[in-house]
């Protein structure tokens, strides 16, 4: 659905008009494409906390953002090379704040940003990387605690389609493929996110060690997408197989055209299943005798009423297909071995599900339960099965989903965020390309919200 303020905006007079009445100003936010696949302009790369263990500046350079032009104004006590002008903003700041443990040196955070803050680029991207809170330091875990805060503040004010997430991190290799995802126009709905990025890769387990092709990461690679005809699924089935996957797209058996469809368009299979069947995960491993790499739960469905009028079958269909169904598939899934080593698991939240929405107990109950699943079975699967486990939880995405919601209500969920416009289907499956990338075997346990830094929840 077509969002008509986020098109008046963008006309002179619309943007005159709606900064005389203090509306909100929604700015075109650049999105990946195959003709501009990077961020344009500089990186610029600080320090703040003192000399730090991390091995950045090479896994930076590989991000392929040109480092700051030498030469340019420097401005900022801190250590790092910040401080340009205005109309040489760069696109990308990372600030390493991992070496941060006390209050003073906290301040060299502001230092390091504050005089560049204003010149970074429309549509640009600020990561603050943070080491794990210190459960022996209680001073540490304050001030890195305190990042968490800091970058959700700069997030609500920093306007301009810009973008700022916290990497909490203790190898910079292991970071890579989330450094680059978020350094790229590929993340341009995820913001105000912290982000875990572990170590315990399991070794003997294919996952980010060995080459990975840049252009097609996923190729000879299976992928499942549940609910994959339409919406969200759709996307994500498209940006998989534009990272090389052979993507199978699996919905209801009345979206069978539909399925049939995408699958022929993206060179992959259709298969036409009730997610919520009792033995469809068996069914699943019949149908892919070789096994499974990449598997997306992505099907779900709403049921809205608010509590004192939901009958028992609407609180039971939801729960059914957003949840069971997960936890069944999942389970038969990884006990038939047929998730690969390597392999990664998505599943899909919701903010509702982290934040409560009123009219929605049973689906905030069923998403908020997929999270759970993500966090307990992680550490499990990655040790047992070398599969990762994680999350997306999409905000307002234009979808069919969203516009069924009553014109009012939309219209707000749309403008609550700190990027003033809904998502993109799109932004959902790049969040899932980045989980599902073979170099991503570091991140697991993780739930990301894909909510342009929505006001709801934290
Ligand atoms: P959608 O309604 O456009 O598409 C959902 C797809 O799942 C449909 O193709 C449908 O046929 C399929 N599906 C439903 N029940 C199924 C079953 N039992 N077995 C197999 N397939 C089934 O929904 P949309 O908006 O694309 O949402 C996708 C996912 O994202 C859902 O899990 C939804 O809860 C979640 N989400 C969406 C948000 C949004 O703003 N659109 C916000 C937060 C989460």
């Amino acid at each position: 659905m077509a969002d008509r303020y986020l098109s008046f905006t963008a006309t002179a007079p619309g943007r005159l008009l709606t900064r005389r009445l203090g509306l909100p100003q929604p700015a075109a936010l650049s999105r990946w494409t195959a003709e501009r696949p990077a961020l344009e302009g500089h990186l610029t790369h600080l320090t703040a906390g003192g000399p730090t263990a991390l091995d950045l500046a090479p896994v930076l350079a590989r991000t392929g953002l040109p480092a700051e032009p030498t030469g340019s104004a420097r401005s900022t006590g801190a250590k790092g090379s910040g401080g340009t002008t205005a109309s040489s903003g760069p696109a990308a700041v990372v600030l390493d704040a991992t070496g941060v443990r006390d209050v003073d040196a906290l301040a060299e955070v502001h230092a390091a940003l504050h005089p560049v803050v204003r010149s970074v680029a429309a549509s640009g991207r600020i990561v603050v990387l943070g080491a794990p809170l210190d459960a022996r330091d209680h001073h540490q875990a304050a001030v890195q605690q305190a990042l968490e805060g800091f970058v959700r503040s700069l997030g609500k004010e920093i306007g301009r389609g810009r973008t700022v997430n916290l990497v909490r991190l203790t190898d910079a290799s292991a970071a890579e493929s989330t450094l680059r995802f978020l350094l790229s126009p590929k993340s341009a709905y995820v913001s105000g996110q912290v982000i875990g990025v572990g170590t315990e890769e399991v070794a003997g387990f294919p996952g980010s060690d060995g080459p990975v092709d840049r252009a097609l990461p996923l190729a000879g690679r299976t992928a499942l997408v549940t609910g994959g005809a339409r919406g969200i699924g759709e996307a994500v089935a498209e940006t998989l197989a534009r990272d090389g996957a052979h993507v199978v797209v699996l919905d209801v058996p009345q979206a069978e055209e539909d399925a049939r469809r995408v699958a022929a368009r993206l060179g992959g299979s259709a298969l036409t299943l009730d997610i919520t069947a009792a033995d469809a995960g068996e069914r699943i491993a019949a149908e892919l005798p070789d096994g499974l790499d990449v598997l997306i739960h992505n099907a779900g469905i709403t049921r809205d009423r608010r509590l004192v009028n939901m009958p028992a079958d609407r609180w039971s269909t939801v729960l059914d297909v957003n949840l069971a169904s997960v936890l069944r598939t999942t389970d038969a899934l990884l006990a038939k071995g047929a998730l690969r080593a390597g392999g990664r698991i998505v599943a899909t939240a919701s903010i509702a599900g982290l934040a409560g929405n009123a009219g929605q107990t049973n689906y905030g109950a069923s998403k908020a339960g997929v999270a759970g699943l993500v966090r307990s079975l992680a550490p499990r699967a990655l040790a047992e099965h070398g599969v990762t486990v994680n999350a997306v939880a999409p905000g307002f995405i234009e979808t069919r989903m969203t516009a069924a919601v009553p014109l009012f209500i939309r219209e707000a969920g749309r403008r609550m965020n700190s990027l003033a416009q809904g998502g993109l289907p799109v932004d959902v499956a790049e969040t899932t390309a980045w989980l599902a990338h073979p170099a991503s075997g570091a991140v697991n346990g993780q739930v990301v919200r894909v909510c342009g830094q929505s006001l709801l929840g934290a």
